[in-house]
């Protein structure tokens, strides 16, 4: 069975998910297909894609290969461009893509509605899980500051269930005031990057720590900070264009996790550096962190 995480309206998410936005995957659609279906009869039953990504329509080819039913997969799907008339046609164009209505919509990023007008956006989509469009639809963001997450709870009659951003440890300083406002308002983090520390920022003061975890528990690094990304409540949206590696994460689901001493000392050596690979929306008016990057 998935590790699940609860949602704010009841639903239970898949705490690993796959992603098909990656370059790799990108690069061709019939790779995002053949390996969504891999993903899925592995056991990860949750595939992130995107407008953007122009891998909606694999997504779906990926769930009928894989001979699992709809309900037993989870799929997140991003608005990523449109103006508040295509709304509605932009969101029937993925549900025709995908081939049914995502479990997750989230809009993209800050700068897909117009300036100032986010927590007008929201409210169209509200509108498309009232008359059916999206029906049974949750509906959160992504790459929202926190002036942009108080925007949509002004108006929202709909919660946010979900953020995703790019979340690990060398980001948790940034982060705070975005994740105290999660806390308050009960939005659970999709961390997008979680293998930065080794991949984007390798050296850093998480290597020591991650090493002396990964040999005690006879693991990779990676596969510890995947762990520490779902105890700390998040959705891991990793991926791997590799059909072995992806046998490996989906054994995370059954894995025993870290220890709390373990969890403390990942996030405190995490905090003492601020590193953000994904630049383009979270920097602008949300200053960072004075702290180094340690390299
Ligand atoms: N909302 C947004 O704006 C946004 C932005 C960026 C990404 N995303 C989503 O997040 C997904 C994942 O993003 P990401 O690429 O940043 O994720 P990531 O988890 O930081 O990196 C994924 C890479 O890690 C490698 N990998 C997998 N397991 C590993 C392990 N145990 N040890 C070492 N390396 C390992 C994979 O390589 P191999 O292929 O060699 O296995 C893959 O290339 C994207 O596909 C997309 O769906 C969303």
């Amino acid at each position: 069975m998935p590790r699940t995480i609860r949602l704010s309206d009841g639903k239970q998410i898949p705490a690993l998910a796959w992603g098909n936005g990656s370059s790799g995957l990108l690069a061709s659609g019939e790779m995002a297909s053949s390996l969504g279906a891999i993903v899925l009869r592995a056991g990860i039953t949750h595939i992130d894609t995107a407008q953007g990504y122009h891998t909606e329509a694999e997504t779906g080819e990926s769930l009928k290969a894989s001979g699992l039913s709809r309900g037993d997969v989870w799929i997140t799907t991003k608005e990523t461009k449109t103006t508040p008339e295509d709304v509605k046609r932009s969101v029937e164009e993925s549900i025709a893509r995908l081939g049914s209505i995502p479990d997750l919509l989230l809009i993209h990023n800050p700068f897909v509605p117009e300036h100032g007008k986010i927590g007008e956006f929201w409210t169209y989509l509200e509108a498309l899980v009232h008359d059916g469009t999206l029906k049974g639809c949750s509906l959160g963001f992504s790459n929202f500051r926190p002036k942009d997450i108080e925007e949509v709870m002004a108006v929202a009659t709909i919660k946010p269930v979900c953020h995703q951003l790019e979340y690990h440890p060398y980001v948790l300083t940034h982060l705070e005031p975005v994740l105290a406002l999660q806390e308050k308002y009960g939005i659970v983090t999709e961390a997008y990057g979680p293998l930065t520390p080794i991949l984007r920022h390798p050296g850093g003061p998480l290597k020591p720590v991650l090493e002396k975890i990964s040999q005690r528990l006879g693991v990779d690094a990676g596969t510890v900070l995947l762990l520490w990304t779902m105890q700390k409540g998040a959705v891991a949206v990793t991926t791997s264009t590799k059909p072995d590696n992806i046998k490996k994460l989906a054994t995370l689901n059954s894995m025993e996790g870290l220890s709390q001493e373990d969890m403390e000392e990942i996030e405190r050596v995490g905090k003492t550096v601020h590193f953000r690979h994904y630049k383009e929306h979270m920097t602008k008016d949300f200053p960072s962190p004075d702290l180094p990057d340690g390299k």
